[in-house]
């Protein structure tokens, strides 16, 4: 039989079953867990080598599966992504600074589903203007989350995000997007972070993706460095990202990457 089940839209966004919730909760907060785990681990002179080994004796001892390592070549349980760093930094010896701040990106599976989370931390004293981009960061994809409801668009979604960003002078990263995803890492729609109201796909009970805003305190162009992997802004400004899978529901969204411990943020004065 199939493994999918429900049915797709016109648009390939498949509709899940009410029972395929709680496979999305247990995935999404095992993540959601070993991102609270690390918070106490991340200081200077940490390097992000140790912390992706320890995402991935995490993940093992825990009995579930990485994601990313083998996906499209990629070889590490976590993607670690350091200042102007945008997305898909690759762990490795460099230590971490004073000031620093980072986003530490997981998917597991869990019995075939999906849970992908990312939040923001910083090793020694934090910027202000660091603190800023974080706070603006996360509160962009609360309201992003705050603006799904079934017969909403996922255009609503991205005005949401871009507007709230583009009023704190801050600029919303174009080149990279949220999923959908369940028992697939990635699958329709993209998830814009910015958009006009109305358009776009509808929201419907049942649609599982990710919302993942990427922030720039300078322009939002970024480029691909010659690794393959790794993201950063052009002009080198400082970039935070913060990402939830969620789910529609008859009323709003189901969040399946919550902190189990309230550490999502900020995880640095918890
Ligand atoms: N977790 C990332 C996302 O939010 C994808 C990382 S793919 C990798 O979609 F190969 F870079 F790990
Ligand atoms: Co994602
Ligand atoms: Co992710």
């Amino acid at each position: 039989m199939n493994k999918h089940r429900g049915r797709l839209t016109r648009e390939g966004i498949r509709i899940h079953e009410d029972s395929d919730f709680a496979g999305m909760h247990k995935a999404g907060e095992l993540a959601a867990r070993i991102l609270d785990e690390i918070a106490d681990h991340v200081f200077v002179g940490q390097s992000t080598g140790a912390l992706d080994k320890m995402i991935e004796d995490k993940v093992n001892a825990a009995g579930a599966k990485s994601a990313t390592i083998g996906y499209k070549g990629y070889r590490h349980a976590s993607c670690i992504s350091v200042n102007h760093v945008v997305c898909h930094g690759i762990p490795g010896d460099k230590l971490l600074k004073d000031g620093d701040i980072l986003n530490v990106d997981v998917t597991v599976i869990v019995d075939g589903w999906f849970g992908d989370t990312s939040r923001m931390y910083v090793a020694g004293k934090l910027s202000r203007k660091a603190e800023r981009l974080i706070q603006i960061t996360h509160d962009s994809l609360m309201k992003g989350i705050e603006a799904v409801k079934p017969g909403k668009t996922f255009g609503d979604i991205g005005h949401a995000i871009q507007s709230f960003v583009e009023a704190h002078r801050m600029s919303v990263v174009r080149d990279f997007c949220g999923h959908g995803l369940g028992r697939v890492f990635h699958s329709p729609p993209n998830v814009l972070h910015y958009g006009r109201p109305g358009t776009g796909p509808v929201l419907e009970e049942g649609m599982f993706f990710t919302i993942e805003p990427m922030v720039n305190l300078g322009r939002p162009e970024t480029k691909v460095l010659a690794d393959d992997w790794t993201a950063v802004t052009r002009d080198k400004s400082l970039s935070a990202q913060f990402e939830h899978s969620i789910g529609v529901t008859a009323n709003g969204a189901e969040i399946f990457t919550l902190s189990p411990a309230g550490r999502f943020y900020p995880t640095w004065t918890a």
